[in-house]
């Protein structure tokens, strides 16, 4: 049998380049070089509302930006299925069947849940909701049979919760059939991938600390900001020697930086190694790498904004397919959740002589 994948993002603002190498990269790897099965990419308005019930106008408008995004970073809506989780009302279901698998204190000590609790001032009064998205989400992954979810290493305990709540259900309905198949994560093999760092070298690159590149940023905003990125203080002229790490710039280049650039744009240097020697040594410049770096960046979001263009054309045309692609789901989810009512003996027609 092969695999069958499934990730999804919350929308909750556009996506940039910490989603790229973090995530899209994997996705775009699998949909083109992979005999995959399936594969979803689900849009979590469901979830995004776990923590903005009452911005809901936000988290409406984002699920076409996201779209957008996803089909301009190269995400191929004939090979992928792209749809809404509120549309696919079946999640919800069985996410009700699961709540009464898990205790509030394993979610709480669910070390994601436990950080974005603190983020989001939640500590006094969590939404229930909120604290209980793990086990939605484990809905969203087991309700499509999914094997494969390409994510984030932030989600790895959204993983292990998954797969602990298909144990808990096996051994608490013992179903004669498979009902439910353990999932895998996949994470970026790069370290630098997992959690890129932001423009401000503190935090990791998020909409919210402000120190994003969004793929939909326009040259000149890409320029500024990465003139404004942080590197070493303390490299105040060309010849002093510089520090590579928390260097932003070198943070960046390691993520998306190949031997291929530097013949292209950088010639005077053999590769990655040879630039991060030279400039601990002293006489290579700030703007010297922030400019490659640029260069870099704008070769990825060139083919991204083009395509872009195109899907602000065709919005409506990406609203139906979202919609037809979540009945597509829809149509999914429910043989595993009337496999998994039956396991449970809550199918009650079956009680009809
Ligand atoms: N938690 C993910 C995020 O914050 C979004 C998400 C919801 C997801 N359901 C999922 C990811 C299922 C992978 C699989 O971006």
């Amino acid at each position: 049998m092969k695999d069958i994948i499934l990730t999804g993002d919350r929308p909750t603002g556009n996506l940039h380049l910490g989603h790229y190498v973090g995530s899209i990269k994997n996705r775009l790897n699998f949909q083109n070089q992979y005999d995959y099965e399936k594969f979803y990419i689900m849009i979590a308005d469901t979830q995004a509302l776990t923590d903005n019930h009452d911005n809901v106008d936000k988290v409406k408008n984002n699920i076409i930006q996201v779209a957008i995004d996803y089909i301009s970073a190269g995400i191929d809506p004939n090979k992928v299925n792209i749809f809404i989780q509120s549309m696919v009302p079946e999640l919800s279901e069985i996410t009700t069947y699961f709540m009464n698998l898990v205790s509030v204190a394993r979610l709480q000590r669910n070390p994601t849940i436990k950080d974005e609790i603190k983020q989001r001032n939640f500590d006094k009064s969590i939404p229930i909701g909120f604290l209980n998205y793990p086990v939605s989400q484990a809905a969203d992954i087991l309700a499509f049979q999914t094997t494969i979810v390409p994510v984030g290493e932030d989600q790895l305990p959204m993983i292990e919760q998954t797969r602990e709540i298909v144990n808990s259900f096996n051994f608490t309905y013992k179903p004669k059939q498979e009902v439910f198949k353990f999932p895998k994560a996949i994470i970026p093999e790069k370290k630098i991938c997992q959690r890129l760092p932001g423009l401000d070298g503190k935090l990791k690159m998020s909409k919210s600390a402000g120190n994003a590149i969004y793929l939909c940023d326009d040259t000149e905003t890409v320029k500024q900001k990465i003139m404004s990125a942080y590197t070493d203080p303390n490299h105040i002229h060309v010849q002093d020697p510089g520090k590579i790490e928390g260097n932003i710039v070198f943070s960046y280049l390691d993520a998306f930086c190949e031997d291929r650039h530097f013949q292209q744009y950088l010639p005077e240097f053999q590769n990655l190694e040879d630039l991060k020697n030279k400039y601990k040594h002293g006489g290579v410049g700030d703007v010297k790498i922030k400019l490659f770096l640029f260069k870099i960046i704008e070769e990825l979001l060139t083919p991204i904004r083009e395509k872009r263009k195109e899907c602000l054309e065709n919005i409506n045309e990406i609203y139906k397919l979202l919609f037809k692609n979540s009945e597509d789901a829809s149509k999914d989810a429910r043989k595993t959740l009337i496999k998994m009512k039956e396991a449970m003996g809550i199918d009650y027609k079956k009680l009809l002589k």
